[in-house]
C-alpha cells in the first residue's frame, strides 16, 4: 500500500481524459463519478493489449492464444474474489453490472423461491435496477414489495425492518451499502444479523460503495452481492454477481447457451460447473481483462487510503456548500456515515439550469432523478443536483465548484 499522499499526488497524470479541455477552451472537472468513473491508462492498456496480442474464446479450444485468453480472463475472477474476500472463486459470476447481477437474481432465484403472499423488502434510497426487478417478480408471484423507510438525515429506519420480519413473510431483504444519491453508507451488519436471525436472505447492491471503501463480503455475511465494473475505474459492460455457494447451488440458469452446459440432447440438457452455469454464451472477455487492471490499480492505491480521501475532499466540500446562499445538502452531515456523493437544491431552481450554468465553467455534474424516483418522492422534490468525487479529484475542483455555485446564486438572485 502507498501512502496517500504519494499516490494522490500523481494519480491524475494516469487518466488522459483529465486534461482535455471542455466548452470554452476549460479544464475538465469531473464530478459525476457516482455515474461512472474515468479510466486510467493501466485499464485501456490491458484492453487493448488483449485485442492486439491475445484476441481468442475462452474455455473451448487448446491453441496458444485461446490458452493465453482463458487464463486472462480467469485471473480477474481470482483477483475479484481477493478484491471482496470472497474464499470460493466459483461463487464469482461476470455479468454485465449491478443491474444485470439483480436481475439475475430476481429470475434465477426469486423465480423458484418466491410464492404468493411473500414479501421482498428493499428501501426508500434504491437505485431503480434495485426495484424494478422486484416489482416484475413479485407481480408475477402475487407476492409484496415492501421498503424500509428513510429518517430526515438520510438514514434507514430499522424499525421498518422489524416490522415485516415479524409477519414471518419475508423471503429477501435488499438494500444498497452506499445510497447513489445522498452517499449514506447502510448499517449493513445490523440488517444481515436481524435478517439471519429471522432467517431471511440478504442481497446487497454494491455499485456504490466497492469503488470507495474496503468491502469484506466474509464479514458482511450476505447471500448476494452485485456491484459494476466501470464505476471503479474500470470498462462499461462488466460487472460481478456473488452468490453463496449453498444458494447458488439452488438457483436455476438464467440464460440458456453455449458455456453453460455440460451435456445438451434433443430433449435434456445438463448444466456445467458453477460458475459456467450462469456465464452462457461468449462473455465480454476485455472488458474482463480491464476490470482486473482496475482492480490492480485500486489494490496499489489501498481501499483505505482512497476512503480517506474522500472522506477529506467531502468534509472539505460540505464545509463550504454549507456557506453558499440559498443551497440545501440532501443526507447526514457525519462523515462516518457517508461517502462523497453530495445532493443538493438551490429553492426553486431546477437542477437542470445548475448544471447548465456550471457546464460552462466545465464542472460536469448530475442533475436529476438519479435513477432514484422513489427517493425523490421521499424527499418531496422532482429532482436534484449532484456532485460525486473519485481518486483523482481534489481540492481545487471542489473551489471551483464553489465559485461555479456562488455564480448561479447570483444569477438566481438567492
Ligand atoms: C446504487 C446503484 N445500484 C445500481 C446501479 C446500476 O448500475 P449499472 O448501471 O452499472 O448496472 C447504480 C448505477 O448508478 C447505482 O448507483
Amino acid at each position: 500500500m502507498q501512502s496517500a499522499q504519494t499516490s494522490f499526488e500523481n494519480i491524475r497524470k494516469d487518466f488522459p481524459i483529465l486534461a482535455r479541455t471542455v466548452r470554452e477552451n476549460k479544464t475538465l472537472v469531473y464530478l459525476d463519478n457516482a455515474s461512472t468513473t474515468q479510466k486510467p491508462n493501466q485499464v485501456i492498456d490491458a484492453i487493448n493489449d488483449y485485442y492486439r496480442n491475445h484476441n481468442a474464446n475462452i474455455h473451448r479450444a487448446v491453441y496458444a492464444l485461446a490458452e493465453e485468453a482463458t487464463e486472462l480472463y480467469e485471473q480477474t475472477r481470482d483477483k475479484v474474489a481477493n478484491f471482496i474476500n470472497v474464499k470460493n472463486r466459483d461463487e464469482i459470476i461476470f455479468v454485465r453490472g449491478t443491474t444485470e447481477a439483480i436481475n439475475l437474481v430476481a429470475y434465477a432465484w426469486g423465480r423458484a423461491h418466491v410464492k404468493e403472499g411473500d414479501i421482498i423488502v428493499t428501501t426508500e434510497y434504491e437505485h431503480h435496477s434495485n426495484i424494478v426487478p422486484w416489482q416484475l417478480l413479485t407481480q408475477e408471484k402475487g407476492a409484496k414489495i415492501e421498503y424500509i423507510g428513510m429518517d430526515d438525515n438520510g438514514e434507514l429506519i430499522l424499525d421498518d425492518l422489524d416490522k415485516y420480519l415479524a409477519t414471518g413473510k419475508v423471503k429477501l431483504v435488499t438494500f444498497s451499502l452506499m445510497s447513489n444519491v445522498l452517499g449514506t453508507i447502510s448499517d449493513a451488519d445490523a440488517i444481515v444479523s436481524k435478517c439471519k436471525e429471522a432467517g431471511v436472505l440478504t442481497l446487497i447492491d454494491g455499485a456504490q460503495a466497492v469503488p470507495h471503501m474496503k468491502v469484506d463480503l466474509d464479514k458482511l455475511g450476505c447471500d448476494f452481492f452485485a456491484f459494476s465494473g466501470h464505476k471503479m475505474l474500470g470498462p462499461t459492460g462488466i460487472g460481478i454477481l456473488w452468490v453463496k455457494k449453498s444458494v447458488l447451488e439452488t438457483m436455476n440458469p438464467f440464460h440458456g447457451g453455449g458455456d453453460m452446459i455440460r451435456e445438451v440432447h434433443k430433449y435434456e440438457t445438463t448444466w456445467n460447473d458453477l460458475p459456467y452455469k450462469f456465464e452462457a454464451g461468449t462473455p465480454n472477455i476485455a472488458d474482463v481483462i480491464g476490470l482486473g487492471a482496475a482492480i490492480d490499480y485500486l489494490s496499489k492505491i489501498g481501499m483505505d487510503n482512497i476512503r480517506q480521501h474522500e472522506i477529506d475532499l467531502t468534509t472539505y466540500a460540505l464545509e463550504k456548500l454549507s456557506l453558499v446562499k440559498g443551497l440545501h445538502v440532501y443526507g447526514t452531515k457525519d462523515i462516518t456515515k457517508r461517502g462523497g456523493v453530495i445532493s443538493f437544491n438551490f429553492a426553486d431552481v431546477h437542477p437542470h439550469d445548475v448544471a447548465q450554468i456550471i457546464d460552462a465553467e466545465g464542472i460536469a455534474v448530475r442533475s436529476g432523478h438519479h435513477c432514484a424516483q422513489v427517493l425523490m418522492e421521499r424527499l418531496n422534490v422532482a429532482a436534484t443536483s449532484r456532485a460525486s468525487f473519485y481518486i483523482y479529484n481534489t481540492k481545487e475542483e471542489v473551489d471551483k465548484l464553489i465559485n461555479s455555485l456562488n455564480k448561479v446564486a447570483e444569477v438566481f438572485k438567492l
